[in-house]
């Protein structure tokens, strides 16, 4: 059985073990984001999680293959970048540790494990009783029962954060209610997420990120909460990671609309200018993942999880 409401993972930064634990309790799923932790240190954060719940939580894992990236451009866009007088790291494609993952979760016993980016890989379904897909279009619906996933987790157009499709396409991208509409006759529980507040009709449940951003719980940074707060328009960019996200817009999003499509390549040569951005506490430089429409409170968890849930 779904629980009506399910915390997004939510991986750099606003994702905690309290967060997750939180949601948890309230009787909605709370799911750990591994995105860009180390195996060594999901684990940590799992077991930090469980420390605070003995209700089930998730774990949602990146599946990134290598693709090839026009190294050229990417070259361009950091040299223009350090002409702006940003500071760099080196770009370079790294798998984010999926195999180290898998192993953890498995060895964690982790009841519920969703894929993003990627197909459920075949050693993940062999060892965790229940993998969730994220997908973005009927067609990755498809290839996601195939590969074994038991519970599809459609993500629309409106959503917050990266786009999980499999392709990193550039779009047009199906509404949520549009892809509900179109993955009903499938026969396996779905998930809806994207700007929602609610659980969509067809739907089985709501995936929210951006309605937790605010809460006390989670580890979203201070000019993030900022901007939330004074209700700006969102944007799809590629300007701070090579891949497709929503975010807020601000001003780095909009003086880099040509940025190239290479991810995690872009991810890793803007991180220290971000990092930058947020201890300065300035909004302007800085991913400020979010969906479009959502508004979300500074409210305690539970209160979320009620409020979307009724
Ligand atoms: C800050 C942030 C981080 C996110 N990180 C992840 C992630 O690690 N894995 C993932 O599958 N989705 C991630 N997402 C996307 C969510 O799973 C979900 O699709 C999205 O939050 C739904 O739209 P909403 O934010 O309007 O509720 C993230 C979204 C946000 C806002």
């Amino acid at each position: 059985v779904i629980p009506r409401v399910v915390l997004a993972p939510l991986a750099g930064g606003p994702f905690t073990p309290e967060l997750a634990a939180a949601v948890s309790n309230a009787g909605g799923l709370g799911f750990v984001a591994a995105g860009y932790l180390s195996a060594e240190t999901l684990r940590e954060r799992i077991r930090a999680t469980r420390a605070l719940t003995d209700r089930p939580i998730g774990v949602n894992l990146f599946v990134l293959h290598e693709q090839p990236v026009d190294e050229a451009a990417v070259a361009a866009y950091g040299e223009r970048l350090a002409r702006e007088g940003f500071e760099l790291g080196e770009p370079h494609f790294d798998d984010d540790e999926l195999a180290a993952k898998i192993q953890v979760v498995a060895e964690e016993r982790v009841p519920v494990v969703s894929t993003t980016f990627g197909p459920p890989p075949t050693e993940l379904v062999a060892r965790v009783p229940e993998v969730w897909a994220t997908v973005t279009t009927p067609e990755e619906a498809r290839r996601a029962l195939a590969a074994g996933a038991r519970v599809l987790v459609l993500q629309g157009a409106e959503a917050g954060g990266h786009r999980g499709s499999w392709d990193d396409a550039d779009g047009p991208d199906l509404p949520v209610r549009e892809l509900v509409a179109q993955t009903r006759g499938l026969g396996v529980p779905l998930v809806a997420a994207g700007g929602l507040d609610h659980v969509p009709q067809g739907a089985d449940a709501v995936q929210a990120g951006t309605a937790f951003l605010l809460c006390p719980e989670a580890g979203t940074s201070e000019p993030h909460r900022r901007a939330l707060a004074e209700g700006r328009a969102t944007a799809v960019t590629r300007a701070f990671t090579g891949r497709r996200a929503r975010g807020l817009v601000n001003r780095f999003m909009t003086e880099h609309e040509d940025a190239p499509k290479a991810y995690p390549h872009v991810h890793h040569l803007t991180a220290p200018l971000r990092a930058a951005a947020r201890a300065a506490g300035d909004p302007e430089a800085l991913n400020l993942w979010a969906g479009a429409g959502a508004a979300p409170r500074a409210q305690p968890a539970a209160d979320v999880v009620a409020r979307l849930g009724a």
